[in-house]
This record gives structure tokens, C-alpha cells and sequence, in this order.
């Protein structure tokens, strides 16, 4: 059996138009025109492209973005005046602060100031627990978008066995909660897997749904796929070979039902998801 690819650009690109035409009616009816304030430090290449996509996706739907570079040198203290300022800024909605943060940053300090009105990586501890509740202001836009490509692509997903491997708080994690939580496109039985897993491959052999959100390049091998299962790959890893997912790709298609590709899978549609919430903030913050 070879997986049937989930083509996330493609469906990103289905997204980001239903977006723009939700942001056009909400410009056309409130006067405003939401903006994603994007702050990047430093000079990471890899941050440096993700940020482009990112506010080329926003400009493309109809949306202003801003982009704020301070140096790698910045200091803490610096970040969190920055920060406060946009957080006062009303022709400011969302807060973009790109990770990583330099070491010398104190990346939970500045994570926390941003407010969480305007959180729209929803990495806030509030935002975090109104997610836990099952009340989300803001859902996180890497999770989010897996959960709709799954729903758009007919995966039933109530009652269905999901191993999310890896504990992040930008993935794993709120991916736990999302898919644990009743409500629709939800309703699973999820199982936490991480690098200290006791029998991993056996545990990711249980699941009908497999999420790949370990940051090692080519992590996910073919035994520990069942036959027939989703597979989506959260990596992306630079190698000497280019770019490589969580998951060894040639492998496992040969087992699995369904599979994401990198590039080309989840990484189109939590810059959809971006917008969403960029376009949610705005109208939160418009009366
Ligand atoms: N770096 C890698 N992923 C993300 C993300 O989703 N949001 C932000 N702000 N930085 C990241």
C-alpha cells in the first residue's frame, strides 16, 4: 500500500482565500483593516523566511502587517518595552514574537507580556487555559491547522486512537488538548509520546492518527507505523540531503494510509491559521 499525500498547501491556499474574503467583509463593515505586528530578533536565516511567508500570507488576504527587527544584541528589558508598546498600539492586533529568542533573552518574560487579546500564537498562559477549558480565544496555528486538515480531508477522528509524539508547547501539547477536548473535530483518545516513552514504537503502532512533532530529522520509522494510519509530519530539519521531516518519508509511505509531505504539508497551513487569528484579534478588539 502507498499513503495517499495530504497536499496542505493546497488546502491552505482554500483557507487563506475563505480569509480574505471573511477580512474584506469585516474591513468593508468596521472601517479597520486588521495588522499583525511581527517582531524579529536577530538574523536567523531560517526565522527570517518564516517571517516573510508569514506577513506576505497577511498582505495577500487583505490584512496590514508591520515588522519590528531589533538586533540580536537587545536586551530583555529592551523586548519587553517593545512589546508594551504594541500592546498599546490600536491599529496594532496580533503580536507575532518569532522563536527562538537569543539565549540571552529571557523568552517567558516577553512571551507573557504580550497581551493575550493579541496573542495570536495563543502561547499565553491564558490563552493556554481557555484552550485546556475547551473555550479557546485563540487556537495555537500549528495544531490548528492539523486539526483542519484532518477534518477537511474526512478523517474521522472521534474515538480514534491519536499518538502525538513530542511535548512542545507550541505543538504537542496544545495538540494533546485540542484533540482530547468534546467537540467537533475532536472526541479522540490521545496518547502523549515523547523521547522518554517506555516500547515507543509499540505505542505509535497503536495509533490510527500519528503526529510527528519530535524536532528529529527522519525520527518516525515504518515499523512504528500501523498499517493504514494518518501520518502527519510536524519536522522540519535541515540536513546535509535538504530539507527532511520527523518522519522517513519513503519508508513509512509504504504503510501508512494518509501522509503529510515537508515541504508541503503542515507548515502552509499554520501560516492560514495565523490569519485566522489575526482577523479574530481585530474583531475582539473592534467594538
Ligand atoms: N517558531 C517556530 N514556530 C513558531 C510559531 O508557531 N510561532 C512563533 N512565534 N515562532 C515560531
Amino acid at each position: 500500500m502507498t499513503a495517499a499525500i495530504l497536499d496542505g498547501k493546497a488546502m491552505a491556499g482554500t483557507i487563506r482565500a475563505e480569509i480574505a474574503e471573511q477580512a474584506a467583509r469585516f474591513t468593508r463593515e468596521s472601517g479597520v483593516t486588521p495588522c499583525l505586528a511581527a517582531v524579529l530578533v536577530g538574523d536567523d536565516a531560517a526565522s527570517q523566511v518564516y517571517v516573510r511567508g508569514k506577513r506576505k500570507a497577511c498582505e495577500a488576504a487583505g490584512m496590514r502587517s508591520e515588522l519590528l527587527t531589533p538586533p540580536a544584541t537587545t536586551t530583555t528589558e529592551e523586548l519587553l518595552d517593545l512589546v508594551g508598546r504594541l500592546n498599546d498600539d490600536p491599529a496594532v492586533h496580533g503580536i507575532l514574537v518569532q522563536l527562538p529568542l537569543p539565549e540571552s533573552i529571557d523568552e517567558l518574560r516577553v512571551l507573557d507580556a504580550v497581551r493575550p487579546e493579541k496573542d495570536v500564537d495563543a502561547f499565553h498562559p491564558h490563552n493556554v487555559g481557555l484552550i485546556s477549558q475547551g473555550r479557546p480565544r485563540f487556537l495555537p496555528c500549528t495544531p490548528h491547522g492539523i486539526q483542519q486538515l484532518l477534518v477537511r480531508s474526512g478523517m474521522e477522528i472521534a474515538g480514534a486512537e491519536v499518538v502525538v509524539l513530542g511535548r512542545s508547547d507550541i505543538v504537542g501539547k496544545p495538540m494533546m488538548l485540542m484533540l482530547a477536548q468534546k467537540a467537533a473535530g475532536a472526541n479522540a483518545t490521545v496518547t502523549l509520546a515523547h523521547s522518554r516513552t517506555r516500547n515507543l514504537p509499540e505505542v505509535c503502532r497503536r495509533a490510527d492518527i500519528l503526529i510527528v512533532a519530535i524536532g528529529r530529522a527522519k525520527f518516525l520509522t515504518a515499523d512504528m507505523v500501523k498499517p493504514g494510519a494518518t501520518v502527519v509530519d510536524v519536522g522540519i530539519n535541515r540536513t546535509e540531503s535538504g530539507l527532511v521531516g520527523d518522519v522517513d518519508f519513503d519508508a513509512v509511505r509504504e504503510v501508512a494510509g494518509h501522509i503529510t509531505p515537508v515541504p508541503g504539508g503542515v507548515g502552509p497551513l499554520t501560516i492560514a491559521m495565523l490569519l485566522k487569528n489575526t482577523l479574530e484579534a481585530a474583531r475582539l478588539q473592534t467594538g
